[in-house]
């Protein structure tokens, strides 16, 4: 009787302490802490030709429709790793790199829908990264994607990135990129 006692105690005291009887813990306010906006500048230079292509196209679909010429045709998959630089000239700066991949989304507009880590490898904010998951509409001038998250400094940011593009050959794809991110983050 009394270790029948001691065993229920014993496993209350470890479902208290480890919460083991439950997949989730108690539900309890957070204390805020102090949000705190950055803002981030740099280039993206996204390169499908050889011999140094950043981004590689993982699958197309067979295609007969009119933009089957395309460099990155509607359903077709490209991986990244594209460097981030602080200015426009591909040999400025290296700060990090776009990794991830785009589907070429749009069936009567080209347009792209990036799921792409942006990690940063100087200054503050090497090893952290921001986490964008959005559509990209590439022929506006001036476009907007949301930032959804981040990792290190940028854990649980959320923010926008503002896009211009600097240059782009429609031939084979090629294209420099501004970006101006504005992260809220802790
Ligand atoms: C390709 O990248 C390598 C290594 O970064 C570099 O030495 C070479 O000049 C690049 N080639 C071109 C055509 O950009
Ligand atoms: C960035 O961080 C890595 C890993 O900690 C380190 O090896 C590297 O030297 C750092 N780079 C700069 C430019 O601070
Ligand atoms: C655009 O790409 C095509 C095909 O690779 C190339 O022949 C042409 O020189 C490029 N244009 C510019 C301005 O770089
Ligand atoms: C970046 O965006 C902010 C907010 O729209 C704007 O105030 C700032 O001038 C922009 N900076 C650059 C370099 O485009």
């Amino acid at each position: 009787m009394g270790k029948k006692i001691g065993i229920v105690a014993f496993t209350l005291e470890l479902c208290i302490t480890l919460a083991l009887c439950e997949y989730y813990s108690k539900t309890h306010p957070v204390s805020p802490k102090q949000q705190v906006v950055t803002n981030l500048h740099f280039f993206f230079h996204d390169t499908l030709t050889s011999p140094n292509a950043s981004a590689v196209l993982i699958a197309k679909p067979t295609l007969t429709g009119d933009d089957s010429s395309s460099p990155s045709p509607f359903g077709s998959l490209l991986a990244t790793d594209d460097p981030l630089t602080l200015g426009p000239d591909p040999n400025s700066e290296l700060i990090g790199n776009a990794r991830g991949m785009y589907v070429s989304s749009g069936k009567h507009v080209p347009t792209l829908t990036m799921y792409v880590d942006f990690g940063f490898t100087s200054g503050k904010f090497n090893g952290s990264s921001i986490t964008v998951f959005s559509r990209n509409p590439i022929m506006d001038k001036e476009r907007e994607l949301a930032v959804v998250g981040g990792r290190g400094r940028f854990r649980m940011a959320t923010g926008v990135a503002l896009l211009n593009t600097y240059s782009v050959n429609l031939t084979n794809g090629d294209a420099i990129v501004e970006y101006n991110v504005t992260v809220y983050h802790y």
